[in-house]
Protein backbone atom coordinates (compact mmCIF):
# COMPACT_ATOMS: atom_id res chain seq x y z
CA UNK A 1 0.00 0.00 0.00
CA UNK A 2 1.19 3.36 -0.80
CA UNK A 3 -0.31 6.85 0.25
CA UNK A 4 0.66 9.75 -2.20
CA UNK A 5 1.33 13.47 -1.28
CA UNK A 6 -0.28 16.57 -3.69
CA UNK A 7 3.06 16.17 -5.28
CA UNK A 8 2.17 12.78 -6.67
CA UNK A 9 5.22 11.05 -5.40
CA UNK A 10 4.49 8.26 -3.35
CA UNK A 11 5.57 7.70 0.55
CA UNK A 12 6.40 3.69 -0.45
CA UNK A 13 8.35 2.60 2.93
CA UNK A 14 6.99 2.12 6.09
CA UNK A 15 9.04 4.94 7.38
CA UNK A 16 7.80 7.34 4.40
CA UNK A 17 4.07 6.15 5.47
CA UNK A 18 5.14 6.89 9.34
CA UNK A 19 6.22 10.32 8.24
CA UNK A 20 3.04 11.36 6.23
CA UNK A 21 1.18 9.60 9.40
CA UNK A 22 3.10 12.37 11.84
CA UNK A 23 2.61 15.13 9.17
CA UNK A 24 -0.51 14.80 8.17
CA UNK A 25 -1.87 15.50 4.61
CA UNK A 26 -2.13 19.47 5.33
CA UNK A 27 1.10 19.41 6.42
CA UNK A 28 2.71 18.24 3.04
CA UNK A 29 0.21 19.87 0.91
CA UNK A 30 2.28 21.19 -1.64
CA UNK A 31 4.88 19.74 -0.67
CA UNK A 32 6.58 17.24 -2.86
CA UNK A 33 7.96 14.15 -0.44
CA UNK A 34 9.81 11.33 -1.84
CA UNK A 35 11.26 8.80 1.14
CA UNK A 36 13.99 6.19 0.09
CA UNK A 37 15.61 4.29 2.18
CA UNK A 38 18.40 2.50 0.30
CA UNK A 39 19.58 4.88 -1.87
CA UNK A 40 19.37 8.61 -3.06
CA UNK A 41 16.24 8.68 -5.74
CA UNK A 42 15.79 12.31 -5.10
CA UNK A 43 15.83 13.63 -8.55
CA UNK A 44 17.04 16.92 -9.83
CA UNK A 45 13.91 18.49 -10.29
CA UNK A 46 12.03 17.02 -6.92
CA UNK A 47 15.70 18.88 -5.62
CA UNK A 48 15.12 21.87 -7.23
CA UNK A 49 11.45 22.27 -6.03
CA UNK A 50 12.10 21.78 -2.87
CA UNK A 51 15.12 24.16 -2.48
CA UNK A 52 12.56 26.87 -3.87
CA UNK A 53 11.03 26.66 -0.52
CA UNK A 54 14.69 27.71 1.02
CA UNK A 55 14.65 31.88 1.02
CA UNK A 56 17.84 33.25 0.08
CA UNK A 57 20.00 36.48 -0.72
CA UNK A 58 20.38 37.34 -4.16
CA UNK A 59 23.77 38.17 -5.60
CA UNK A 60 25.96 39.39 -8.12
CA UNK A 61 29.26 37.81 -8.10
CA UNK A 62 31.63 39.33 -10.21
CA UNK A 63 35.92 38.47 -11.32
CA UNK A 64 38.26 40.76 -13.41
CA UNK A 65 41.72 40.02 -14.76
CA UNK A 66 43.60 38.37 -17.37
CA UNK A 67 40.76 35.94 -17.93
CA UNK A 68 38.45 38.71 -18.75
CA UNK A 69 35.35 40.58 -16.68
CA UNK A 70 32.42 38.60 -16.08
CA UNK A 71 29.14 38.57 -13.55
CA UNK A 72 26.89 35.89 -12.71
CA UNK A 73 23.57 35.95 -10.38
CA UNK A 74 24.23 33.93 -7.59
CA UNK A 75 22.28 32.79 -4.43
CA UNK A 76 24.04 29.93 -3.35
CA UNK A 77 26.21 31.74 -1.15
CA UNK A 78 27.03 31.41 2.01
CA UNK A 79 29.57 32.11 5.15
CA UNK A 80 31.61 29.77 6.08
CA UNK A 81 33.89 30.58 8.67
CA UNK A 82 34.47 34.23 10.48
CA UNK A 83 38.62 33.16 11.38
CA UNK A 84 40.09 33.79 8.19
CA UNK A 85 36.51 35.47 6.80
CA UNK A 86 35.43 33.21 4.27
CA UNK A 87 32.56 32.89 2.26
CA UNK A 88 31.65 30.42 -0.25
CA UNK A 89 30.20 30.39 -3.67
CA UNK A 90 28.60 27.69 -5.77
CA UNK A 91 28.85 28.57 -9.43
CA UNK A 92 27.81 26.29 -12.44
CA UNK A 93 30.59 24.82 -13.97
CA UNK A 94 29.18 24.82 -17.62
CA UNK A 95 30.18 28.13 -18.47
CA UNK A 96 32.67 30.39 -19.93
CA UNK A 97 32.39 32.30 -16.46
CA UNK A 98 33.68 29.70 -14.54
CA UNK A 99 36.62 29.36 -16.17
CA UNK A 100 37.79 32.91 -15.50
CA UNK A 101 36.53 33.05 -12.16
CA UNK A 102 39.15 30.25 -11.49
CA UNK A 103 41.63 32.06 -13.73
CA UNK A 104 41.48 35.38 -12.40
CA UNK A 105 41.51 33.34 -8.82
CA UNK A 106 39.64 36.55 -7.20
CA UNK A 107 35.76 37.52 -6.73
CA UNK A 108 33.53 40.06 -5.22
CA UNK A 109 30.70 39.22 -4.07
CA UNK A 110 27.63 42.10 -4.50
CA UNK A 111 24.97 41.70 -2.17
CA UNK A 112 21.60 43.00 -4.03
CA UNK A 113 19.52 45.85 -2.66
CA UNK A 114 15.60 45.45 -3.23
CA UNK A 115 15.84 48.41 -5.74
CA UNK A 116 18.43 46.64 -7.85
CA UNK A 117 16.46 43.48 -8.37
CA UNK A 118 16.63 43.76 -12.17
CA UNK A 119 20.18 43.30 -11.83
CA UNK A 120 19.72 39.36 -10.48
CA UNK A 121 17.73 39.16 -14.45
CA UNK A 122 20.67 40.65 -16.01
CA UNK A 123 23.40 38.66 -14.90
CA UNK A 124 21.59 35.58 -15.03
CA UNK A 125 21.80 35.90 -18.86
CA UNK A 126 17.80 36.78 -18.84
CA UNK A 127 18.22 39.81 -21.17
CA UNK A 128 19.70 40.40 -24.44
CA UNK A 129 22.77 41.94 -22.92
CA UNK A 130 26.94 40.84 -23.38
CA UNK A 131 29.03 40.46 -20.39
CA UNK A 132 29.91 44.30 -21.23
CA UNK A 133 26.01 45.55 -21.78
CA UNK A 134 25.54 43.65 -18.25
CA UNK A 135 27.85 45.82 -16.61
CA UNK A 136 26.66 48.56 -18.27
CA UNK A 137 23.38 48.39 -16.57
CA UNK A 138 25.18 49.68 -13.17
CA UNK A 139 28.33 51.88 -11.54
CA UNK A 140 31.16 49.88 -10.19
CA UNK A 141 34.35 50.93 -8.45
CA UNK A 142 37.23 48.07 -6.79
CA UNK A 143 38.31 47.61 -3.68
CA UNK A 144 41.61 45.89 -3.10
CA UNK A 145 41.52 43.46 -5.71
CA UNK A 146 40.48 44.13 -9.44
CA UNK A 147 36.58 42.96 -8.77
CA UNK A 148 33.81 44.75 -9.94
CA UNK A 149 32.62 46.31 -6.72
CA UNK A 150 28.40 47.43 -7.33
CA UNK A 151 27.82 50.90 -6.49
CA UNK A 152 24.50 50.63 -4.08
CA UNK A 153 25.08 46.99 -3.07
CA UNK A 154 23.88 46.28 0.31
CA UNK A 155 27.33 45.14 0.93
CA UNK A 156 30.45 43.76 -0.94
CA UNK A 157 32.88 41.38 -0.40
CA UNK A 158 35.65 41.00 -1.73
CA UNK A 159 37.41 38.25 -1.96
CA UNK A 160 40.50 35.86 -3.31
CA UNK A 161 39.61 32.28 -4.26
CA UNK A 162 41.32 30.01 -1.57
CA UNK A 163 39.70 26.82 -2.73
CA UNK A 164 37.80 25.40 -5.50
CA UNK A 165 36.11 21.96 -4.63
CA UNK A 166 34.47 20.52 -7.63
CA UNK A 167 31.19 18.81 -6.60
CA UNK A 168 28.90 17.44 -9.33
CA UNK A 169 27.62 20.00 -11.83
CA UNK A 170 29.17 23.45 -9.62
CA UNK A 171 32.44 24.47 -8.36
CA UNK A 172 32.25 25.65 -4.73
CA UNK A 173 34.75 28.16 -4.57
CA UNK A 174 35.71 29.07 -1.15
CA UNK A 175 36.65 32.64 -0.90
CA UNK A 176 38.68 34.54 1.98
CA UNK A 177 37.31 38.50 2.18
CA UNK A 178 40.41 40.66 2.02
CA UNK A 179 37.94 44.24 1.92
CA UNK A 180 34.59 44.63 2.36
CA UNK A 181 31.84 47.71 2.09
CA UNK A 182 28.71 47.73 3.76
CA UNK A 183 26.34 50.73 1.50
CA UNK A 184 23.54 53.06 2.58
CA UNK A 185 20.93 50.78 2.01
CA UNK A 186 18.11 48.83 4.30
CA UNK A 187 15.95 47.28 2.18
CA UNK A 188 17.25 43.58 0.47
CA UNK A 189 16.18 41.46 -1.44
CA UNK A 190 15.32 37.51 -1.02
CA UNK A 191 14.62 34.66 -3.41
CA UNK A 192 12.04 32.51 -2.61
CA UNK A 193 9.64 30.25 -4.18
CA UNK A 194 10.84 31.64 -7.61
CA UNK A 195 9.95 35.15 -6.99
CA UNK A 196 11.53 38.60 -5.73
CA UNK A 197 10.56 39.82 -2.11
CA UNK A 198 11.48 43.14 -0.49
CA UNK A 199 12.69 42.68 2.89
CA UNK A 200 13.12 45.36 5.58
CA UNK A 201 14.15 45.74 8.80
CA UNK A 202 11.10 47.00 10.88
CA UNK A 203 11.44 48.42 14.72
CA UNK A 204 8.78 46.60 17.17
CA UNK A 205 6.50 49.63 18.11
C1 LIG B 1 17.89 34.17 -8.45
C2 LIG B 1 18.96 33.41 -9.18
C3 LIG B 1 19.93 32.73 -8.46
C4 LIG B 1 20.94 32.03 -9.11
N1 LIG B 1 21.90 31.41 -8.37
C5 LIG B 1 22.92 30.77 -9.00
C6 LIG B 1 24.00 30.22 -8.24
O1 LIG B 1 24.02 30.29 -7.01
N2 LIG B 1 25.02 29.62 -8.93
C7 LIG B 1 25.03 29.55 -10.30
O2 LIG B 1 25.98 29.01 -10.86
N3 LIG B 1 24.03 30.07 -11.03
C8 LIG B 1 23.00 30.69 -10.42
N4 LIG B 1 21.99 31.26 -11.15
C9 LIG B 1 22.03 31.14 -12.61
C10 LIG B 1 23.07 32.03 -13.22
O3 LIG B 1 22.95 33.38 -12.85
C11 LIG B 1 22.99 31.89 -14.74
O4 LIG B 1 22.75 30.58 -15.08
C12 LIG B 1 24.27 32.24 -15.33
O5 LIG B 1 24.47 33.60 -15.21
C13 LIG B 1 24.33 31.73 -16.76
O6 LIG B 1 24.06 32.71 -17.64
P1 LIG B 1 25.21 33.15 -18.69
O7 LIG B 1 25.88 31.88 -19.14
O8 LIG B 1 24.42 33.84 -19.74
O9 LIG B 1 26.11 34.04 -17.91
C14 LIG B 1 20.97 31.98 -10.53
C15 LIG B 1 19.99 32.66 -11.25
C16 LIG B 1 19.00 33.36 -10.60
C17 LIG B 1 17.97 34.12 -11.42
Amino acid sequence: MSRHAPGGQALRTRAGQALARRLGRDAITGMITHWARERSVVSRHIYREAMARVGAAVHVVTTAGPAGRYGFTASAVTSVTDDPPTLLVCQNRASDANRAFKANGLLCVNTLAAAQERLSAVFAGMTDCDMDGRFAAAEWGTLVSAAPVLAGALVSFDCRIAQVVEVGTHSVLFCEVVALVVGPGHEGLIYFGRRYHPVRVTVPG
